[in-house]
């Protein structure tokens, strides 16, 4: 028996005070485009988490593989606030089968002990970020690279690091997927709306995160279809290393644990100093998506291929992406 469920007793208030903490840190979580695809609702000790159909790309992720990958992180930095402020919630990932769009559904259960991993993650939180500036510098130390890849197997999802000698075809299998994605007008459409001026306040890529010009890459990034205003150096992208996020399955269920392996792979990242730009281009169009899947000798269904790469700290921060306010995210029973 555990004796902390024991010496301390669930206060209910407390514990939905935890739960809405969790909701609010969820909110910090990367996602497409930044669409935040996901709604929480609150009941006293349970947070039911949902896909938002509305917030799916219809033309770029029509089978919400990637709107469920990124659900799967705010399940995940939810996961975290809950244990780092001494809760054991237990998850249960699809609880109903008649209701496809309700994603996992977290259960306050008892105090347990705080773990320093969790406090660490839960700071780190804020501070995660997409850095899509060139990383000349040292290339990501293999010990660094080994904590996030136990970080994204604890999360029940493989990490497979590509060889330099792939790269080349991962080039080309991701200029493939953007030179077809950019040939078709509602595709154009859909990306313009998400990163340009009518995106909705709070969500969508602002400026500030897409590169001034074209960045000096092996593997060319997401072609947003103009520039921005994040200053790029003119050093060449050479040190970065590039690894596939992987299942056994190809179904929901297994994006969302993507997602969750997204966000502890991410976190622990950062606590490396290790930066990440996700590369989602080669996962959205069938033929790329084969190709990474040949490169991993189809031992698994890709979900998301990875750049990391070390940042120099010298470098000025990048500006944080904003977030839909909590009452667009979050309902209170
Ligand atoms: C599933 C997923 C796919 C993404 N795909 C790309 C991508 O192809 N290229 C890119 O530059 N950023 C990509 N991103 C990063 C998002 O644009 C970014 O997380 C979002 O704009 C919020 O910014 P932040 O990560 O700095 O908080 C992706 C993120 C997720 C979770």
């Amino acid at each position: 028996m555990d004796t902390e469920a024991l010496t301390h007793p669930t206060d209910p208030e407390i514990a939905t005070h935890a739960l809405a903490e969790a909701a609010a840190a969820a909110g910090y979580a990367p996602s497409i485009h930044n669409t935040q695809p996901w709604r929480w609702r609150l009941t006293a000790d349970t947070l039911e988490l949902r896909l938002v159909r509305g917030r799916i790309l219809p033309v770029t992720d029509p089978e919400g593989r990637l709107a469920t990958l990124s659900c799967g992180v705010a399940l995940h930095h939810a996961r975290v606030a809950l244990a780092a402020q001494g809760w054991h919630a237990t998850v249960t990932r699809m609880p109903a089968d008649g209701e496809p769009d309700l994603l996992a559904s977290l259960h306050v259960e008892r105090r347990a002990p705080t773990d320093s991993a969790s406090t660490l993650h839960l700071r780190s939180i804020p501070f995660r970020h997409t850095d899509r500036r060139p990383v000349p510098g040292t290339p990501v130390e293999p010990n660094d690279l080994a904590a996030i890849t136990t970080a994204v197997q604890e999360q029940d999802t493989q990490l497979h690091t590509l060889r330099p000698d792939q790269l080349l075809e991962l080039a080309a299998a991701t200029d493939h997927a953007q030179h077809s994605e950019a040939a078709d007008p509602a595709w154009r459409a859909e990306l313009a709306y998400w990163t340009g001026p009518a995106r909705p306040s709070g969500a969508g890529v602002p400026e500030t995160a897409i590169p001034q010009r074209a960045t000096q890459t092996t593997v060319p990034g997401r072609d947003f279809g103009h520039h921005g205003e994040l200053s790029v150096s003119a050093a060449h992208d050479k040190a970065a290393t590039f690894v596939v996020l992987y299942g056994s399955t190809d179904e929901p269920v297994s994006w969302l644990r993507a997602g969750e392996a997204l966000s502890a792979g991410w976190l622990t990242a950062t606590e490396h100093g290790v930066s990440v730009v996700p590369h989602s281009a080669p996962i959205e169009v069938i033929a790329a998506r084969q190709a990474i899947r040949a490169m991993i000798a189809s031992v698994g269904h890709p979900f998301l291929v990875l750049r990391l790469g070390t940042t120099d700290p010298a470098d000025p921060a990048v500006p944080h992406t904003s977030r839909l306010p909590a009452d667009q995210l979050i309902d209170r029973a």
